[in-house]
C-alpha cells in the first residue's frame, strides 16, 4: 500500500505543488484531503505555468487520478473555471473525483467571510475571503451542504430551504451585501451543479483505500501548513481545516496505520500571508529584498507575503505534529546572495529561552528570535551544473545549511529545490514508494 504525503511545514507557500508534481510522475492518485481554494499551488513545466487552487496538482499529468477529499470545501463555481482552465492548457478531466462527503463553498459564505473579516476589524485574521472558515462552520455546525446533496434533489430543495433564510438574517445583522438570490435561485444554480459535476462525485474513501489495497501509489497533497493548523497552528490566525498530516486520515477517510511516509516542505526562509504573529520577520529593505527575490506574492490573492529568516522552532513544532520522515527544502536559490544566514534555533520569551512553539499568541508576540548564523554561499548560481551532477555539485556552504537543519530536526533532507522548474530538483533518495 505504497503512499506518500507532502505537507506544508511552516505557514503555506513553501512550493509544495511543484514537490508534489515532482514526485507525482510516479504516482497514480493524488489526493487533496482538506482546505478549498484558499490554496494556490504553482507548478512550472518549461514555458507551461499552472496555477492551481481547489484542483490537486495530479491534474496536470496525463493518467493519473486526482481527488478532492471529503475534508475538503468546494467551490463549484470556481472550481469550474479552474476546469475550464487546465482543459484549455490540454489536461484531461478523466481521472477527477470529488467525495460526496466534501462540503460546498456557497455564494453566502464568500459574503459572510468578507464582512466578518470587516466586523474584525484591527483584529482581522486576513482571510483569503474565498468563504472557507464560513464553510467549515456549516460542517461543524451540522448544517453544510454536501457534494453528494448534489445528487439527491429533495434533500438539496430542503437544505436550500433551511439555509438560506438564515445566512440571510446573518447577512442583515453584519451589513454584509446581500445574497441577491431566493431559494429556487439557489435551488437552480445547485441543480446546475449537479449536470456539470455530478459524475465526478463518489465515495473516494472506498476508492483510495481499494487502490491501496492493490498496490497503487497514492500521494496526499497538503495545502497551507503546519502553522495554519486549526488545532496547532497560531490560532486565531490559521485557516480552519486541519492541515497537519492527522488530516489525511479524516480528510481523506484513511486509517492512521495506512500513512506511509510524510514529507516536510520546508521553504529556505519563512514566508507568511496575512495577519498573525512571525517571530523572524524582516522588515524594512531586507524584507522588501527577500519578498522580490523569491517572487513572494500570494498566488490566491496576489498580497505580498511577509518575509522572515528559516525558524527552526516552527520547523520542529511541524515535524514534531506530522511525523516527517523526510524533508523537501526548497527555494535554497532564493538565498544565493548573502554573505550569511541567520537561522532561528531558539526563542527567548520573558528571559527564557524555549525550543517550542508556545500556544499563547501574547507570547508568540513577546518572543525574540535566537539566532545561529551561517555562512551564505554568496553569488553561486550554477543550477544548470547542480540539476546535472546532483548534490556533490551544490555550494559548501549550502550543504552546511542543509545539514544543519537535517540535525536539528534529525530529518533527512532528501528533496532540495533550487528552482521553480520540476528539473530543479535533487532527488537524494530516488524511489520513494519502497
Ligand atoms: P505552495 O502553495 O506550497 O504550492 O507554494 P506556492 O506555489 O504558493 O509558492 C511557491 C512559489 O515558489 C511558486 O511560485 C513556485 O513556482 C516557486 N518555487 C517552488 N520551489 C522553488 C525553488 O526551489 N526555487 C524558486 N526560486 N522558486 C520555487
Ligand atoms: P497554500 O496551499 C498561505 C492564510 C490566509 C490567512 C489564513 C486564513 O497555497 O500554501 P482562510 O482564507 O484560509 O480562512 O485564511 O490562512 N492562508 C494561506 N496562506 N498559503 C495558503 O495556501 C493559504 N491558505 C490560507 O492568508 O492568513
Ligand atoms: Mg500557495
Amino acid at each position: 500500500m505504497p503512499n506518500l504525503a507532502i505537507i506544508g511545514a511552516q505557514w503555506g507557500d513553501e512550493g509544495k505543488g511543484k514537490i508534489t508534481d515532482y514526485l507525482d510522475e510516479s504516482a497514480d492518485i493524488v489526493v487533496r484531503f482538506q482546505g478549498g481554494n484558499n490554496a494556490g499551488h504553482t507548478i512550472v513545466v518549461g514555458d507551461n505555468i499552472f496555477k492551481l487552487h481547489g484542483l490537486p496538482s495530479g491534474i496536470v499529468r496525463k493518467g493519473k487520478l486526482a481527488v478532492i477529499g471529503n475534508g475538503t470545501v468546494v467551490n463549484m463555481d470556481e472550481l469550474l473555471e479552474e476546469i475550464n482552465q487546465v482543459t484549455e492548457a490540454g489536461c484531461s478531466l478523466e481521472g477527477l473525483r470529488i467525495s460526496d462527503r466534501a462540503h460546498l463553498v456557497i455564494n453566502y459564505h464568500k459574503k459572510l467571510d468578507g464582512s466578518e473579516e470587516g466586523y474584525r476589524g484591527q483584529k482581522s485574521i486576513g482571510t483569503t475571503k474565498k468563504g472557507i472558515g464560513p464553510a467549515y462552520q456549516d460542517k461543524i455546525k451540522r448544517v453544510g451542504i454536501r457534494a453528494g446533496d448534489l445528487l439527491e434533489d429533495d434533500v438539496l430543495r430542503e437544505k436550500t430551504n433551511s439555509n438560506l433564510p438564515y445566512k440571510k438574517n446573518l447577512i442583515a445583522m453584519l451589513k454584509a451585501e446581500p445574497c441577491g438570490c431566493d431559494e429556487d435561485m439557489m435551488f437552480n444554480k445547485l441543480k446546475g451543479w449537479q449536470e456539470k459535476v455530478g459524475k465526478y462525485i463518489c465515495d473516494t474513501s472506498v476508492m483510495i483505500n481499494e487502490a491501496l489495497d492493490n498496490g497503487m501509489k497514492v500521494l496526499f497533497e497538503g495545502a497551507q501548513g503546519a502553522m495554519l493548523d486549526i488545532d496547532h497552528g497560531t490560532y486565531p490566525y490559521v485557516t480552519s481545516s486541519s492541515t497537519c498530516s492527522g488530516g489525511i486520515c479524516t480528510g481523506a477517510g484513511v486509517a492512521p496505520n495506512r500513512i506511509e511516509k510524510v514529507i516536510g516542505c520546508l521553504k529556505a526562509y519563512t514566508t507568511r500571508v496575512g495577519e498573525g504573529p512571525l517571530v523572524t520577520e524582516l522588515s524594512g529593505n531586507e524584507a522588501d529584498a527577500l519578498q522580490k527575490k523569491g517572487g513572494e506574492f500570494g498566488v490566491t490573492t496576489g498580497r505580498g507575503r511577509r518575509c522572515g529568516w528559516l525558524d527552526l522552532v516552527v520547523a520542529e513544532h511541524a515535524s514534531r505534529l506530522c511525523g516527517f520522515s523526510s524533508l523537501a527544502i526548497t527555494k535554497l536559490d532564493v538565498l544565493n546572495d548573502y554573505e550569511e544566514i541567520p537561522v532561528c534555533t531558539a526563542y527567548m520569551i520573558d528571559d527564557k529561552e524555549t525550543k517550542y512553539f508556545p500556544a499563547s499568541i501574547s507570547k508568540i508576540k513577546r518572543a525574540k528570535p535566537v539566532y545561529k548564523v551561517m555562512k551564505g554561499w554568496n553569488g553561486w548560481n550554477d543550477t544548470y551544473s547542480v540539476v546535472r551532477e546532483g548534490y556533490d555539485a551544490l555550494p559548501d556552504e549550502m550543504k552546511r545549511y542543509i545539514e544543519f537543519i537535517e540535525q536539528y530536526l534529525n530529518i533527512p533532507a532528501d528533496i532540495i529545490s533550487i528552482g521553480p522548474d520540476r528539473k530543479d530538483t535533487i532527488d537524494r533518495k530516488g524511489d520513494w514508494w519502497n
